[in-house]
């Protein structure tokens, strides 16, 4: 028979103290009946050559869904090495580039160890940072709303064991200029890792920025992080991918969650890779409508940094929290991150989607 358990036994289960001050992730929201301008999508229908692939990926009566995915999704590994220009062992595929993310952390972070970003920055960051037990190092970016990569190459301490480099940095838009990566790059320890996280890479249109992939390819201890959720339509299946040195890349598969990336999100990676030509247009569509909506922004008044990713940034500081209530009034939902440092992201959607948003916006009082 069980011991009763006595009063004093306390019912609550322990969990890690780390915990207890992790904010939870808060994605962006969808409302019925709203237009979601919250969570970086795309709002073009999925192409029918990835909708056909994704309903076999389903019905195959052989290797269907009844069967565990490939765990090396080796298949889709491979159309990304020949996509990036490298071979198979440079490439590593995860459920998402947040779940790579959280991996990148677990591969080299712990305890006393540090975890270095700009702020505001993908928020995901400290949360995977916090998790494994590791410091996040908040660098403040620039008054123009850019990485200070000056003051992260500065805050470099031997404990420092991981750098997000995030650029298109979510949610400001800016992008570094190659050359200040370079003279970053040169300034990090070897056996520290630099991810050059580029979710937004394919709206970029700068002339100056890097391409990660050249120093993930050149360099040991830098990677690239991309995804299939923004530019290939795919958020709602989690195909992201990590391009960079072999170690790295056999670390990040030891802590991969087994059969992380589904049967169905490998098959819908494939095809949508092989259908880029037929998203390109689509891709220029928003860089349009971007220039068009911060043009447009500017003339009411509002400052808007200028954006080389698929959204737009307000730094309205304390009266981001006013725009989302005013913007969801108009049936529009924006991102709000509402503090000192915060502001409002705004998606780039349709042109319908962006003249909605542009409505709300004009009748704003600021
Ligand atoms: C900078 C950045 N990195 C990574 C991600 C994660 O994307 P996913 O997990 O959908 O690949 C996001 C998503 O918003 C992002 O903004």
């Amino acid at each position: 028979m069980l011991p009763a358990l006595s009063e004093e036994v306390s019912m609550t289960v322990r969990t890690r103290a780390a915990l207890d001050t992790l904010p939870a992730y808060a994605p962006g929201r969808s409302v019925p009946g709203a237009i979601k301008l919250a969570s970086n999508e795309l709002s073009f229908p999925t192409l029918p050559a990835i909708a056909d692939a994704i309903a076999d990926a389903v019905a195959h009566q052989v290797n269907g869904i009844n069967r565990y995915p490939d765990n090396g999704a080796l298949s889709l590994v491979e159309a990304l090495a020949t996509h990036t220009g490298t071979t198979p062992d440079h490439v590593v595929a995860g459920n998402g580039s947040v779940a790579l993310c959280q991996q990148l952390v677990q591969a080299t972070a712990g305890e006393n160890d540090e975890v270095l970003f700009g702020w505001r920055s993908f928020e995901a960051y400290p949360i995977v940072t916090q998790i494994t037990g590791a410091t996040g190092v908040k660098i403040p970016v620039t008054g123009e709303h850019e990485l200070d990569l000056a003051a992260m190459a500065a805050a470099i301490t031997p404990a420092t064991r991981l750098i997000f480099i995030c650029t298109p940095n979510n949610p400001t838009g800016t992008t570094i200029r190659r050359a200040d990566l370079v003279e970053f790059l040169d300034l990090v320890p070897d056996d520290v890792l630099v991810v050059i996280d580029e979710a937004y890479r394919e709206f970029d249109t700068d002339p100056d920025s890097p391409d990660g992939l050249e120093f993930a390819l050149a360099r040991a201890n830098v990677l690239t992080l991309r995804t299939m959720s923004k530019a290939y339509g795919l958020a709602g299946l989690r195909v992201g991918y990590a391009v960079g040195d072999p170690h790295v890349v056999t670390a990040l598969r030891k802590v991969a969650i087994p059969f992380a990336l589904s049967s169905v999100g490998q098959a819908a990676g494939l095809a949508a890779l092989a259908a880029k030509d037929e998203l390109t247009p689509r891709w220029q569509q928003v860089v349009a409508e971007r220039k068009r909506v911060t043009g447009e922004l500017r003339d009411f008044g509002f400052e808007v940094p200028t954006s080389q990713a698929n959204f737009i940034w307000l730094p309205l500081r304390e009266r981001a929290a006013d725009f989302a209530s005013h913007a969801e009034a108009h049936k529009v939902i924006v991102r709000a991150f509402p503090d000192a440092s915060g502001g409002v992201r705004v998606t780039i959607g349709s042109p319908a989607e962006n003249d909605a948003m542009l409505n709300a916006a004009a009748s704003f009082q600021r």
